[in-house]
């Protein structure tokens, strides 16, 4: 959990590769289905591009029924969900005391003026998805993607005014979850500030610390 543009989808990568599993990231989803042609697609189109969260019953089906696929069996990462308390209880209904709960709530934490910069700042191949921050990670040519050469983009959700409306959204709907999951101890908080590798290294410690002492 974390704002936008505080390293959620950079870190879940990183994560899911170290323990071979799949990154379930709600907002990814939503940008395969935007770009359909339907209607679904028309209402998700309408949400993210004001930077508002897609209704919950929708996002709710749609994390919970990927959930079940079986590539999910050994574990997975969960990236952007759940940011409602409506989500989370949902989520914890559907698989509390199963071997698919979630072990790990981590929230990462930065100050609102480095998440804006990274927001200013990222850019995203439009073929593979890789992901470049201009100051932090710049491509060796610029507007190229090293891996593939695919031109990199800006997404739609990215104007300054979307990036402060969907931070307040985040202040609204999603710091009641983090309330949601201190009440019950669950809480782990990472410091997002120092560079990606060293904040993927504090995040490693935390989850192999634990998978050792189970
Ligand atoms: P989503 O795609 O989840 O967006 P978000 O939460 O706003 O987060 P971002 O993807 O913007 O940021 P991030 O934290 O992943 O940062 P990143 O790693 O890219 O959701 C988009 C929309 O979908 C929502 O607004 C909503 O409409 C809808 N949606 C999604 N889930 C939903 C849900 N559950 N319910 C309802 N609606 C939902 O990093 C950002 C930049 O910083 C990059 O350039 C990166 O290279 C750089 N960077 C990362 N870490 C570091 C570091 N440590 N040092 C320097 N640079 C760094």
């Amino acid at each position: 959990m974390g704002p936008p543009g505080v390293g959620k989808g950079t870190q879940s990568n990183r994560l899911a590769a170290a323990f071979a599993v799949p990154i379930v990231a709600s907002g990814d989803m939503f940008r395969e289905i935007r770009k359909q042609d339907t209607p679904l697609a028309a209402e998700v189109r309408q949400y993210m591009d004001r930077g508002e969260y897609v209704p919950d019953d929708l996002t709710i089906a749609m994390v919970l029924d990927r959930l079940r696929a079986p590539d999910t069996e050994n574990g997975y990462v969960l990236d952007g969900f759940p940011r409602t308390v409506a989500q989370a209880e949902a989520l914890d209904a559907a698989f509390d005391g199963t071997s698919r709960a979630i072990d790990h709530v981590i929230l990462l934490k930065a100050p609102l003026e480095t998440v804006l910069a990274r927001l200013t700042g990222r850019r995203i191949c439009s073929n593979c998805g890789a992901v470049y921050n201009l100051s932090s990670n710049p491509p060796e040519v610029e507007g190229q993607c090293d891996v593939c050469g695919g031109a990199l983009f800006q997404r739609t959700d990215e104007t300054p005014q979307v990036q402060r409306y969907r931070l307040g959204v985040f202040d609204r709907q999603t710091k009641p979850v983090i309330a949601y999951y201190k009440v019950k101890g669950r809480l782990e908080m990472v410091d997002a500030t120092p560079p990606v590798d060293a904040v993927t290294e504090q995040l490693l410690n935390r989850v192999r610390g634990s998978a050792d002492a189970k």
